[in-house]
């Protein structure tokens, strides 16, 4: 499994403003779009290109553009669609799916709630977004669904990880790329990421 820590200073300074309990719901928002663009620059450097004839105002000339690049941007609801934007901004052609899962409280264990998916998965890239990747039980279960339903090649972007999440998650399924922008120390008692941003949902969606 690949597993990619993406070190850069830009990263850095925006998840730290992201992580102050301080830092207002819209300004979590736009901070969270701006790393996913960011991150998109790593998770897309392997995009294939073809070679086409073009003319600029000075001159005819041969230059590159993505061959046919058929993606599939899913985010796994609530949180995942903070992210969701920042992928459609660097790809905008995208189809959208969305997998919602709610975190039981007590178990941890997650409960989907809603499933749609784009009906040619299995001919696409399917790059999942979810900013926190805690006990991994979320995620791993998205991608399950999504692997029911056909998709074959799978990269999973996410904001915040703990150990415990990044070890499940390529336990349970070795052959997704897994894009990270920031390791944290550990989960709590109640299986939040620490020191992490809190609920990533109320804190996006401002219902603290
Ligand atoms: C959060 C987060 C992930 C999940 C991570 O969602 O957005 O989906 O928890 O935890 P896990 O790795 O232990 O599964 P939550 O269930 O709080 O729902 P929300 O996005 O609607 O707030
Ligand atoms: N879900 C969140 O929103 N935050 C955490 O720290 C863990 C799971």
């Amino acid at each position: 499994m690949s597993v990619t820590v993406i070190d850069h200073p830009l990263i850095k300074h925006k998840t730290t403003i992201m992580r102050m309990a301080e830092t207002s719901c819209k300004e979590f928002r736009e901070l969270a779009d701006e790393i996913t663009m960011i991150m998109c620059y790593e998770a897309f450097k392997d995009v294939e290109l073809k070679e086409v004839e073009i003319e600029t105002p000075v001159a005819k000339t041969k230059a590159q553009v993505m061959a046919g690049l058929k993606l599939a941007v899913v985010p796994i609801l609530r949180a995942g669609l903070g992210m969701m934007s920042g992928v459609l901004k660097i790809i905008p052609s995208a189809t959208v799916g969305h997998i919602g899962m709610s975190r039981d409280e007590e178990s941890l264990e997650p409960v989907e709630y809603y499933c749609k998916l784009p009906s040619d998965i299995e001919n696409r890239l399917v790059v999942l977004v979810d900013p926190m990747l805690a006990t991994g039980g979320s995620a791993i279960d998205a991608i399950d669904r999504m692997k029911e339903r056909g998709a074959k090649r799978i990269k999973f972007l996410c904001l915040f990880a703990a150990p415990e999440g990044i070890e499940a998650i390529e336990k349970a399924h070795p052959d997704v790329e897994v894009y990270i922008a920031n390791v944290d120390k550990c989960l709590n008692e109640k299986g939040y990421i620490v020191p992490g941003v809190g609920d990533a949902g109320d804190r996006i969606f401002g219902t603290l």
